[in-house]
Formats: structure tokens, sequence, C-alpha cells
């Protein structure tokens, strides 16, 4: 006969089993960052590698690069334009800058849709901010998904991620595409002189001001690194005496080389991607929600949790009814009862125990310290590579949301530096470095125009 409440023991050993699966040893830990700089080195050479280490064609500005930019911002929900004024001392500021929500059928519809949907957001912003049209702005795209390129103003789409899948633009060069759809709007004021990552943009804007900064992150709907790179040490480059830097996207939301769970498994398989981005699937704010929504819904069926609310599986059931912004609100409930996370649930018409809700939460700790602890261990990796013994000052920049918001994300990610680093860990730095992909992308026009 079905059991209809588990004993203790069964919900007890229901979580401790997530705790353990989730878990990340310290052996797990050490393993990782030796199979990152196997997938490093692999992807600097060209070889077989989860990493594909690309090159921006940009090193880290000097702080006196001046002037007034345009920049373009896409790589998740919403896209923006902005214009940003650099001052030649190492102060970018904002002048203007609009936010566009990029509808879902933009995203997955026709490339000539996306591209044309730009260039009306930028038609718009031009109009409101009065911009001249009979003289010519330079403009750099941040474009944030992998992109070969040969050169800092053109390149070509890998592969989408994050949900995108736009038909016609993998394959293509993105800045020509971005050209045409200015053309067909009669856009002429516009030229494109530098395409770059997000996390290029958000190093750079942090380099502008402070020399010590080699590594930029991103941690928000997709997470990605960036750091400089001796052109030496890039042998796909066929440059090996060149004396120079430049900054190489890893794309490390591609490294594969990590243990992941049966409910990975699972969210990867309904992904549009399935098999790519299995890093990024564990760490980044698009899946963070959704991953603990699965395990839910799995521990609800198993009646290990909320048995007194019978229709909770129906609330779980779809698809973002669990966001990783709710899951921050659910670990920031400090109150005695567990009050917020109950007007959670309520809201979503499930009553709960007070056991119910401390479940809640440490399920949310468990898959947010996963996430936390691997893109520290990320960071370690990156950072030993550069400097083996940690002899120098490290600033990292990291920008996104999920670093931003993320209730104790970067307290998480801290103590596992720590644990993995000992007293060395206090050579390493992060500072949130906002609107950097903006910013960065500026400095980056100005770096390319004053090269030209
Ligand atoms: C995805 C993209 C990458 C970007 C990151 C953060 O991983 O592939 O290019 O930097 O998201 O936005």
């Amino acid at each position: 006969m079905m059991r209809l409440t588990p004993s203790y023991e069964t919900r007890d050993a229901f979580f401790s089993y997530l705790e353990e699966l989730f878990a990340l040893s310290s052996d797990d830990l050490f393993a990782m960052i030796k199979d990152f700089y196997w997938d490093m080195s692999g992807g600097l050479s060209g070889g077989p590698s989860s990493l594909k280490m690309l090159p921006s064609f940009v090193d880290k500005p000097k702080g006196a690069e001046e002037g007034s930019f345009l920049a373009l911002d896409l790589g998740g929900t919403h896209f923006r334009v902005l214009a940003v004024a650099l001052d030649g001392k190492g102060k970018a500021t904002v002048r203007h800058s609009s936010q566009f929500k990029v509808p879902r059928k933009v995203m997955q519809g026709t490339g000539a849709a996306l591209f044309d949907f730009l260039a009306v957001c930028i038609d718009s912003f031009l109009t409101k901010n009065r911009f001249q049209r009979n003289r010519t702005y330079d403009l750099a795209f941040t474009f944030s998904f992998p992109v070969r390129q040969t050169r800092v103003d053109s390149g070509v789409l890998i592969g989408w991620t994050k949900g995108f899948t736009a038909t016609d633009v993998q394959g293509k060069d993105v800045v020509c595409l971005l050209n045409d759809a200015l053309r067909r709007k009669h856009i002429d004021c516009i030229r494109v002189t530098a395409l770059a990552n997000d996390t290029v943009g958000t190093l750079v804007a942090r380099s502008y001001k402070d020399p010590t900064c080699n590594l930029g992150v991103i941690l928000g709907t997709g997470t990605n690194a960036c750091y400089r790179e001796k052109w030496s040490n890039i042998p796909k480059l066929k440059r090996p005496k060149h004396p120079g830097h430049m900054i190489i996207n890893m794309e490390w939301g591609d490294f594969s080389r990590v243990r992941s769970s049966c409910y990975d498994s699972e969210l990867d398989a309904a992904s549009v991607n399935p098999g790519a981005m299995r890093f990024e699937k564990m760490v980044s704010g698009m899946y963070l929600g959704e991953l603990t929504r699965r395990v839910l819904v799995d521990a609800i069926k198993r009646r290990v949790i909320f048995i007194i609310s019978p229709d909770a599986v129906q609330r779980f059931k779809r698809k973002g009814t669990l966001k990783t912004a709710d899951m921050s609100l659910i670990e920031g409930d400090d109150t005695a009862d567990l009050d917020h996370i109950d007007s959670f649930l309520k809201q979503k018409g499930i009553l709960s125990t007070f056991d119910d809700r401390t479940l809640l939460k440490r399920l949310c700790g468990f898959i947010s310290g996963r996430a936390a602890g691997l893109g520290a261990t990320a960071i370690a990796a990156v950072i030993t590579w550069m400097d083996p013994d940690l002899k120098k000052v490290h600033t990292v920049g990291i920008d996104g949301a999920l670093f931003e918001k993320y209730t104790g994300f970067s307290t998480k990610m801290r103590s596992v530096l720590d644990e993995l680093l000992g007293g060395k860990a206090d050579n390493i730095s992060w500072v949130h470095s906002k609107d950097g992909s903006g910013k960065g992308a500026a400095i980056i026009a100005a770096v390319a125009a004053a090269s030209e």
C-alpha cells in the first residue's frame, strides 16, 4: 500500500542525499582546476577542448583613451543602447542609455528580424537623445555570445547560448548583419568600430582605472570569463615571437569536465541546446531557478515536502514557476518563522509547515552553494594559471545580477576561494564592475579608433 505520510527518516534521507549530490569536495575542486588548465591549454593551441579560448584582438586600455562613443549591449533578455564619454583619466561616464526588452519571438525568430529590432531600438535612441544624423559616431557592439574574431571589428557567431535561437546568424559575421539592418533602416551616421564580448567589456572597463585587473567575469543570466594572455602563449595565433598581450574570451560556460547530477542532465535535455554549456547550466542565473524547481517537484512527488498542500506539484509544474530571484529571496529570509518564504508560497497557493520552509531554504542553499563554489574555483584556476604562486595582487572585475543581487552568493564564493588558496587568497579581490559591458565597449571603440 502507498504510504501517504513519509517517515522523518525518509525526508531526512532524501535531503541528505541531495546535499551530497550537490556538494563539492576539496578533491572535486582541485581536480576541476587541473582540468581547467588542461582545457585552457588545449583551447589556446586550437586542439580538442571544452574551452574555446577565443582571441578578442584587444588588450587592456592605457587609461588615457578619450572621446564620446556609442555602445550596444545584447546578451540576454534586454538590449541596451548607450552613449559613453571617456575623460582620458580613467573615468567613463554613461551620458544616455535606453533599455529595450527583447521579445521571446524576436530572440527565437529569424536573424533578420532580430537585427531589424536592434536597428529600430537604435533609431529611437538616436532620436530621443537628439543625435545629429549628418555626422559619424563610432560604435562598439557588445555581443555576448561565442564569436570567432580575426580582427577587433568583425566576428562570426559560433553558436547561440542563453535561449537565443534566431535563424541564419550562426556562421555569419554579426557586424555585417548589424550594418545591413542599419542600412535597411537608413541609419547612416554609425560606424561599427569594435565587437566585444561582455566579459571583455567588463575587464576593459575595470582595468581602465585599475591596472591590477586582469580577469573579467560575468555571473548573470549566463556565466563566462576573459583574462589577459601573452601572444606567445596562444599557439593558434601562430605569432610565437609577438611580444604583446591579448584578452582571451574563454567561454567557460561550455566547460564540460565537471561532475553533474541526474537533475542537471534532465535540465540539459530539455534545453534548446542539449549537451552544450553544461557549466553555465550549473552556475548561472538563467538556470538555477529551473534546476531547483526540478529537484523540488521530485521532492514533492516523493511526498517529502508540502504534504499538507495536495496540489503543490501543480503549482511548480511549469518551467519558470521558480526563478533564481525567488531562490535569493528564500535564502535571504532570516525571520524566525520564515515568513517571507511563507508569503511567497501562499502567493502560489501552497500551505507549508515550518519544516517545509526550512527544507526549501536548505535546497536553495545546496544549489546556489554549488554554483558559487564552481564560480570561485574557475576564478582560482584562471588566476593561478596567470600567476601560479600568487605573488601579485589581482583584482577581478565581476558583473551580473547573480553576483550583484543573490543573497550571500559572493560570501559563499569567498569561502571556497579561501579553502582552495589559503592565505594567498588575500591577494585576490573582486569588485563589482557595474555597467562594465557598456563602458568597456566604449573604451574598446576608443582603442580601435586610435589604432586605425
Ligand atoms: C554566455 C555566452 C558568453 C557570455 C556569457 C555571459 O555564456 O556564451 O559569450 O559572455 O553568456 O553573458
